[in-house]
């Protein structure tokens, strides 16, 4: 009697520890959080996968939008096809091909060329994929279901608001200022929000004559665009406009939308010998606070940049996919026209960024490592 009561015992505790281990094993399974809500994917039993395309290794923003929403994503027990496109959109295209073959859940596109998606977009709809458009928009179709961005248009605004303040423009100075104006790739439907920002606060100046463009350049594409954002195509330009119009005059102000054409910008700036006391560093604006333009900035060579904080964009997509797997309200507060549609979109903050605050808002939140800004210390 006692060795069958021992017996039923020791089964009894096999058992108990049989069901301990599982449970913390598809605990694990989820992601660091073991809570259920956070590491659950919304949607029955088979793990729902989404297909995510970037456009470009090349560019810093790139690596860290993929590397941060494949984790959060990944963090939330969702499987992640990654996929990085040379800044080519019929690469592109193929992958997002190759993505709905797979049999993808939803799909995240960074495109390249948001105007030239539409046929591959098409083949989602049939397979009634649902399609994020990430950071920029994807026109010329009705297959965009969601957007999810910053401020576009408050990006240039601040820029344009950044250069009036810094030299008094709002309290009558009158200069007058030489200027040159970059924009960004043509393709790209957020340079022409950049630029109309910025426009709508400088071209006022321009037209009184207290900012004046000696190359007479200002139209957006047309005249100013930099293709693929590249910073060797904006050091080139600026090489030619000093040559030909700033020989016998210092430039004062550069209005660069984003921080890969500044660092090209600065390039031409230093070989033109700027940043002596006779040629001071003009003006000069930017946007994504990559790593190099916050050295730029600590050596008074770049005046601002804007924050964009990755980690809150992934999350507005994880928050996006969740809801759009679980047949929940997808959370939206602004609307975006694509020329085809009005897509229902997420504005995320944008944040001004100098030599002030810089540390306090990439360093003190976690964003990067002290030691990943050249000459921070
Ligand atoms: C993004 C910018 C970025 C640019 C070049 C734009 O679509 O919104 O943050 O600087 O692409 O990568």
């Amino acid at each position: 009697m006692k060795e069958h009561l021992k017996k039923l015992f020791s089964i009894a505790l096999v058992l108990v520890m049989v069901f301990a281990l599982t449970a913390c094993g598809s605990q694990d399974e989820g992601g660091n959080d073991p809570s259920p809500s956070s590491s659950t994917p919304p949607s029955g039993d088979k793990v729902p996968t989404i297909g995510v395309t970037m456009p470009t290794k090349s560019l810093q923003r790139w690596n860290e939008d993929g590397a941060n929403v494949k984790a959060a994503l990944e963090a939330k027990g969702y499987k992640v096809d990654l996929q990085y496109a040379d800044n080519k959109q019929d690469i592109q295209n193929s992958q997002i091909e190759n993505q709905i073959t797979m049999g993808v859940d939803v799909l995240v596109i960074a495109s390249i060329d948001g105007g030239a998606l539409g046929g591959v977009l098409q083949q989602a709809k049939a397979a009634n994929i649902p399609v994020i458009a990430y950071d920029r928009l994807i026109t010329n179709t009705d297959k965009c279901d969601f957007y999810a961005t910053f401020d576009n248009y408050g990006v240039g605004k601040m820029q344009g608001e950044f250069i009036e303040s810094a030299l008094n423009l709002d309290k009558g100075e009158k200069g007058p200022f030489t200027m040159e104006c970059f924009g960004g790739d043509p393709g790209d439907n957020n340079a022409k929000l950049f630029n109309q920002g910025a426009m709508d606060v400088l071209q006022k100046y321009i037209d009184s004559g207290v900012i004046v463009v000696k190359s007479g350049q200002t139209k957006f594409p047309d005249q100013i665009a930099i293709t693929n954002w590249e910073s060797k195509g904006a050091q080139d330009r600026m090489d030619n406009l000093l040559t030909a119009y700033y020989a016998d005059e210092n430039i004062d102000i550069v209005l660069s939308p984003n921080d890969s054409l500044a660092q090209g910008i600065v390039a031409s700036l230093k070989s033109a010998g700027y940043g002596s006391a006779d040629k001071p560093f003009p003006v000069l604006t930017g946007q994504d606070c990559d790593k190099i333009n916050v050295g730029q900035i600590i050596r008074g060579e770049q005046s601002m940049s804007i924050f964009k904080d990755t980690r809150v964009l992934a999350d507005q997509v994880i928050a996006m996919t969740d809801a759009l797997l679980s047949g929940e309200t997808v959370p939206v507060n602004a609307e975006y026209d694509n020329g085809v549609i009005k897509v229902p979109s997420f504005n995320c903050q944008i944040k001004f960024a100098n030599k002030d605050n810089w540390k306090e808002l990439l360093v003190d939140s976690g964003y990067y490592e002290l030691s990943d800004i050249p000459d921070a210390n």
